[in-house]
């Protein structure tokens, strides 16, 4: 289907990322379904919305008038074929575990149009995998939004080996409509481009901290006001021309071969998981926690994520 065909979207999974999936489709006009299994997902994710709705307003990204369209244009149901049936286009969000999504997949496929692009949410789980149990694997395609995805603007669009490419343009267009950036990601492999990078960052981090090199204070603060901060404005690979691919060599062939390259977790974090500090959920993890910080700060980071964005749109 034509992007500019496209009307309504389904989305399946009101969890973490769902209900802000759902409300940026919505305020850029599209007719929009929520669905989840659970109906207390579903309430959880009206006030979500709210929440949303206003951390954009507050950032000067959406007007009142922009808040009533979204809501208008925003439906909830624990129906799959209410929300599914006559769909232009499906976005799944449910949890991470391949059989969950394969099942997922089986249930809307025999719902929709031929046509009708079935996009996933994964985090990194092969998407010719997924599309293994589709009639029709061409229309299936990876569409990862990073978290919170009512604020960052890239979306990682991944074609799966039988995906063709009205897929792949039709997908790329949406993410167009709805104000985000898309990225292309021509070969299927776990973690796609974002996480892969990710984790690799996360790895070195946690082995400095394991080897007592710096603080966990310390090592965030040189990756948010040295690296994060830069990486913003000038990509790695363009850093890389900016620095000298003949200095980049010369660091490269001594602090290569000293570079974390571990396959398992981090010690620090598996005796964190194993006392059952897994982070903000449970108000301790690599760093502590009152409830109060917790509500301060998913506000300050929404509103800084934000203030940041609108600088770097200015381009
Ligand atoms: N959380 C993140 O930061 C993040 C970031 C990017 C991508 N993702 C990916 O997004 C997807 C969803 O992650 P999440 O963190 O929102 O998960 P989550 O566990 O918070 O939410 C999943 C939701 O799916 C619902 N669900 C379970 N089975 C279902 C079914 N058969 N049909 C419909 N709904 C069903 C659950 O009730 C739940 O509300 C995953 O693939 C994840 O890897 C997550």
């Amino acid at each position: 289907m034509n992007a500019d065909q496209i009307r309504t979207v389904a989305v399946v999974g009101a969890g973490t990322m769902g209900p802000g999936i759902a409300a940026t489709f919505a305020r850029h006009g599209f007719a929009t379904r929520l669905f989840d299994v659970k109906a207390e997902q579903l309430e959880k994710a009206k006030g979500t919305v709210d929440f949303v709705y206003n951390t954009l307003v507050r950032g000067g990204f959406m007007s009142e008038a922009d808040v009533a369209t979204g809501k208008k244009n925003l439906t909830y149901t624990g129906d799959l074929g209410e929300a599914v049936g006559g769909a232009d286009f499906v976005v799944e969000t449910v949890p991470e575990k391949l059989e969950i999504k394969q099942q997922v997949f089986r249930e809307i496929e025999p719902l929709v149009g031929d046509d009708v692009v079935l996009a996933s949410n994964t985090s990194g789980i092969p998407i010719t995998t997924l599309a293994s149990v589709c009639k029709h694997p061409n229309r299936v395609i990876g569409m990862h939004w990073s978290n919170p995805p009512h604020v960052i603007p890239v979306i990682e669009v991944i074609r799966g080996e039988q995906t063709d490419q009205a897929t792949v343009d039709t997908t790329f267009a949406v993410v167009r409509r709805i104000g985000m950036i898309p990225a292309a990601v021509d070969r299927d492999v776990a973690g796609f481009v974002e996480n892969r990078i990710l984790y690799a960052i996360m790895r070195e981090a946690l082995h400095l901290l394991d080897e007592g090199v710096a603080s966990a204070e310390a090592i965030d603060t040189v990756v948010k006001w040295g690296i994060g901060y830069k990486l913003a404005v000038i990509g790695p690979l363009e850093l890389l021309d900016m620095a000298g691919l003949d200095i980049y060599t010369s660091v490269a062939n001594y602090l290569n071969p000293d570079l974390s390259n571990r396959a398992d977790v981090s010690p620090t974090v598996t005796s964190k998981v194993a006392e059952g500090k897994l982070g903000i959920k449970t108000q301790g993890g690599l760093f502590d926690y009152t409830p109060e910080q917790i509500q301060q700060l998913a506000q300050k980071r929404g509103k800084l994520l934000l203030a940041s964005k609108k600088a770097l749109m200015q381009d």
